[in-house]
């Protein structure tokens, strides 16, 4: 638990402070007989300093398993061997182990030694561990820092000027050889029937790059895009967004992935300041052409927690956004006895799944009136996107599906500024007959004709009226 489950000491067991093998066993059976499927989050760049590998490797120059993690001799006059920076400590990326005079790699923290992927004993016990899971019924992984894997045999220093600004290097690792590895996950999970799936995280903010871990169709089902994620709450980057992952991943048969908020972020209600904004945005991870991803917690509007720092527990400074849950509007929040490990977010009461659940104008009703919208409308779940010109502060744009005869379509207005709108003509740019609002962030006018104008900071979903 130095960084909360992505140091794994044991990858075919579960961590008794979550339960045992038996109760995922049926958590996963519970899921499938509701028709929800169920990811694990696999972590395959490292392990924990425990696993029996690590402690193995590192006990002796000619322990088996010394290859098995990346061990390299001090550099000539002496220190890390090369000067990549890790993740979180901002320190070197290396640790020097007395005993057996050499450094290990880690990307990460210290506690968390890279796997030696070079090592094809390496690889055949990752791919069991792969296995282990699936023959257990699972639908497939988040690949952690998948783009991690590969490293250049090489071990080039990193560019100085990064360096410098502390750029850890695992935000810049990126070679064929991680590529030839992932083209071996995916055969793995291709042998098994049913629709299995590899959602790779590749943190590395360039959507070109992020583009080519899909491969040939032979690597990443998906891969989160998460240059969108660092874009702040402004109507011309957010269309260069757009735009960009339409020309990244349609030519390659790629399909798009959309997150605002995970557990390494602060979330997006916090970073664009307003509930109006975080409904908005709310329309746009749904509606835009691919598939979203969204973070518990997100379809109650909550903001990142403040942490005091006597209960700061991340060394990555990430506790904000991992704060609990507050499910009923009473303390303490649906966490009797020792309470929660974090502080809850901001208005507990207020932003409860009781609270909101109860409330049919809340936010949680916008997620859910989304999800109907979209279970509703082949366009918005496979259909092409056409950006709309729109004034100033205003994305717009039309998602369009024709099969066997049946011509779906919706257009979708999102106003980036606190003033309203008109877009009377955006409206009527589609030419099929008069538009009527499918569902607005606010609520207003649902189910009425549309009437051309957007509110302060307002989403809209249109629908051709001859389709109600
Ligand atoms: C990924 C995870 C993050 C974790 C890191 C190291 O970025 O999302 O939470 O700390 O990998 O495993």
């Amino acid at each position: 638990m130095a960084d909360f489950g992505y140091d794994v000491a044991d990858y075919c067991d579960v961590d008794p402070i979550f339960g045992t093998l038996a109760d995922l066993d049926r958590l996963v059976v519970a899921a499938h007989d509701r028709g929800v499927r169920v990811l694990l989050d696999w972590v395959p760049n490292h392990t924990s300093d425990q696993h029996d590998w690590f402690v193995e490797s590192r006990s002796a120059r000619e322990n088996p398993k010394r290859d098995w993690y990346i061990w390299r001799d001090p550099a000539p006059g002496g220190g890390p061997p090369n000067n990549w920076v890790g993740a979180f400590l901002k320190g070197p990326a290396w640790t020097f182990d007395q005993a057996t005079g050499q450094y290990y790699l880690h990307l990460f923290l210290p506690q968390q030694p890279d796997l030696n992927w070079d090592n094809p004993e390496v690889v055949a016990a990752m791919h069991d561990v792969l296995r282990f899971w699936l023959d257990r019924g699972v639908d497939g992984f988040r690949v952690d820092v998948v783009h991690g894997i590969g490293k250049d045999a090489t071990f080039p220093d990193d560019p100085a000027d990064l360096v410098a600004r502390r750029v850890h290097h695992s935000s810049i690792n990126d070679t064929e050889v991680s590529h030839e590895l992932i083209r071996g996950l995916r055969r793995v999970v291709d042998a098994y029937p049913g629709d299995r799936v590899l959602v790779g995280e590749v943190y590395l903010l360039d959507t070109t790059k992020v583009a080519r871990y899909y491969g040939q169709g032979d690597e990443l089902h998906l891969a989160f895009n998460f240059p969108p994620l660092y874009t702040p709450w402004d109507a011309p980057q957010w269309r260069h967004r757009i735009v960009e992952a339409d020309t990244e991943f349609e030519p390659i048969d790629a399909w798009p992935t959309w997150v605002l908020s995970n557990h390494d972020n602060v979330r997006h209600r916090t970073r664009y300041g307003t509930e109006a904004r975080a409904r908005a945005a709310a329309v746009l991870l749904l509606t835009l052409r691919g598939t979203p991803f969204l973070y518990q917690g997100e379809e109650l509007g909550l903001e990142n927690a403040v942490i005091p720092p006597d209960r700061v527990v991340d060394p990555g400074g990430r506790d904000g956004s991992r704060a609990p849950i507050p499910w009923t509007r009473e303390p303490p929040h649906g966490w009797p006895g020792a309470g929660p490990w974090l502080p809850f977010p901001p208005q507990p009461g207020t932003n409860s799944a009781e609270v909101r659940r109860d409330d049919p104008a809340s936010i949680l009703h916008v997620y859910r009136r989304l999800l109907a919208a979209r279970a509703a409308s082949p366009a918005l779940q496979l259909g092409s996107l056409r950006l709309l010109d729109t004034p100033d502060g205003v994305v717009g744009y039309e998602r369009s599906l024709q099969s066997g005869g049946d011509d779906d379509r919706r257009v979708v207005l999102v106003n980036f500024v606190a003033e309203p709108v008109d877009v009377t003509e955006q409206s009527e740019q589609t030419e099929h007959g008069r538009l009527v609002v499918d569902l607005a962030s606010d609520g207003a006018g649902e189910g009425r004709p549309f009437s051309g104008r957007l509110g302060p900071d307002q989403a809209v979903i249109l629908r051709p009226s001859q389709l109600c």
